[in-house]
């Protein structure tokens, strides 16, 4: 290891502060403004700020790193090293306060001790010169220190005043640059970890689909550092097509001797992603799909609802290792997604009384993002006459 130079820094960070001067990425808003304020409103840019990471490690800490004997304080770099990769550089003592700061941030009664911690935590972030320097070689080969790498190779080199050297990546073009964070290290087996990544080669590019992650999520050639994801209304309503069918019919009951009315549903659910969707690791997101009749008088005289979710869970007498419930490759993998090119079709047959003369059906897809946040996915209404 000692042969490989490191972007680092002899020094390690020992407050925030310095670790934000390390990484310093202002000289690049003043170039890239564009991309600076795209990736600013992002994910990326709020990756342990946004409230479900905070969350997340606070219950991480809480749940795993207090109560397995072999863990401590100091292991949330489990988490860190994906969500600011730039920690690496991080002294002992900053990990340990960053830990206490996220306690806070969640926990703490106090209402302006906590904002200050949010505040302190939002300046760590997956920032540029963390997929551009840091993720850019992949895991496997060290990065150059000083150096920005692009898709492109440029004769001239741009970043010569604020001392930086500019270099070709071929992997940043590629899914599996993404897949250096949205998969499990190259050194667990393909089949121990199943992750998004996972679903996008077997359901997707193994089915004959070109699309990389960039070209939807980045909109293709132009590069949008917003990183389109479900928080995005049109992006994620982009990602499932809805078709509703509802006939009014009879149906002959020989109990009661009657012909009797009844309304057929059929619903097909198509998802247009390069994945499985939803896909989290939690119970979160989820999606459901609910279908329900009314009558001419809007009493509900039918409801279902049909959850689509992807998670690991683990079970008593699993792999023996420690944070079993915590490592998607110790756990059972419940796949009830929704995948590419597999449509989800129902068919609903709904008897009504008698003296129904009309049947509204309402089918409504919602994805259920955070605990408080559901988003519209797809709506159809259609109203159905019934012959009397
Ligand atoms: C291998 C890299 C990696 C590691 C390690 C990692 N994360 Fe993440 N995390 C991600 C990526 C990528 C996403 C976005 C993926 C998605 O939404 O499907 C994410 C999303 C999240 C989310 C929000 C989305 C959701 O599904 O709820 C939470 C909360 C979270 N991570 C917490 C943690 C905690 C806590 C740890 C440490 C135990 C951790 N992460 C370790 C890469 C990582
Ligand atoms: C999550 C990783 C990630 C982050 C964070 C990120 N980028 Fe990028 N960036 C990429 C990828 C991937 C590409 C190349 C995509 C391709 O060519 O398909 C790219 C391309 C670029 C390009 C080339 C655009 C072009 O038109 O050729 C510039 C400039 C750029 N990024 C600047 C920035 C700046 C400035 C920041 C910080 C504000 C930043 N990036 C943050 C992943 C990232
Ligand atoms: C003095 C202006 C300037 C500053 C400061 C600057 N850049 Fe650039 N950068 C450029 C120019 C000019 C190009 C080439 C034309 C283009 O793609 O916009 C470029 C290109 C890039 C590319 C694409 C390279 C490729 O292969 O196409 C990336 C990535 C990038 N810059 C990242 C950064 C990051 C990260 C920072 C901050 C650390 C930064 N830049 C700071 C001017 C600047
Ligand atoms: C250095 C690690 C890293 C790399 C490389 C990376 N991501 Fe992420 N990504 C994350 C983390 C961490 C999160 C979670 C941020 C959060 O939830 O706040 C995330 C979140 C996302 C989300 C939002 C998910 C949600 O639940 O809202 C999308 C979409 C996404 N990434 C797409 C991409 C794409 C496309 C690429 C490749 C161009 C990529 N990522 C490369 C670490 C990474
Ligand atoms: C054909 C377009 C397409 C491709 C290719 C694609 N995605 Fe997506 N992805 C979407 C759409 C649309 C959504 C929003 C729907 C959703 O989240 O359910 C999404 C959602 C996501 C999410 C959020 C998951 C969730 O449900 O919270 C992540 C993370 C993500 N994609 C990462 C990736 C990565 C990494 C790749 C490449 C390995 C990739 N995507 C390839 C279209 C695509």
């Amino acid at each position: 290891m000692a042969l490989l130079p490191s972007f680092a820094f002899s020094k390690k960070a020992e407050t925030i502060d310095e670790l934000v001067e390390m990484y310093d990425i202002r000289s690049c808003a003043d170039c890239h403004e564009d991309k600076y304020n795209e990736w600013k409103t992002s994910t990326m840019g709020n990756s342990v700020a946004d409230p479900r990471v905070l969350r997340g490690m606070r219950t991480f800490i809480r749940l795993a790193l207090d109560q397995e004997k072999s863990m401590s304080r100091g292991d949330l770099t489990i988490c860190l090293n994906c969500h600011v990769p730039q920690i690496k550089d991080a002294s002992a003592e900053l990990v340990l306060r960053i830990g206490d700061m996220v306690l806070i941030a969640v926990e703490d009664k106090d209402e302006t001790k906590k904002e200050a911690a949010k505040k302190e935590l939002a300046k760590l972030n997956l920032n540029c010169l963390g997929c551009h320097n840091l993720a850019a070689t992949g895991p496997k080969s060290q990065p150059k220190e000083k150096m920005i790498y692009g898709p492109r190779k440029l004769e001239d080199n741009p970043h010569e005043e604020i001392g930086f050297q500019t270099g070709k990546s071929d992997l940043l073009a590629t899914s599996e640059f993404c897949a250096v964070c949205h998969h499990c290290p190259p050194d667990v087996p393909w089949k121990e970890c199943p992750t998004l990544y996972t679903s996008y080669m077997e359901d997707f590019a193994h089915k004959g689909h070109k699309e990389t992650c960039q070209d939807c999520h980045m909109q293709g050639e132009k590069l949008s550092h917003k990183f389109l994801g479900p928080n995005n209304p049109d992006f994620l309503k982009s990602s499932i097509s809805l078709s509703v069918n509802a006939r009014p019919t009879r149906y002959i009951d020989i109990y009661e001797n009657k012909k009797m009315p009844v309304v057929v549903v059929k619903t097909e659910l198509t998802n247009n992603a390069g994945h499985v969707v939803p896909h989290g690791c939690a119970v979160m997101p989820r999606m459901h799909m609910d279908v329900s009749v009314r009558d001419q008088d809007g009493r509900e005289i039918f409801s279902n609802r049909k959850e689509f979710t992807v998670g690991d869970l683990y079970f008593k007498g699993g792999k023996q290792v420690a944070m079993a419930e915590w490592d998607v490759t110790a756990t059972e993998h419940v796949e009830l997604g929704l995948k590419p090119n597999v449509p989800d079709r129902n068919t609903f047959v709904i008897p009504l009384k008698s003296d129904t003369t009309s049947a509204t059906v309402e089918v409504t897809v919602n994805y259920l993002y955070t605990r408080d946040e559901t988003f519209t996915m797809q709506k159809v209404i259609q109203k159905v006459e019934i012959e009397q």
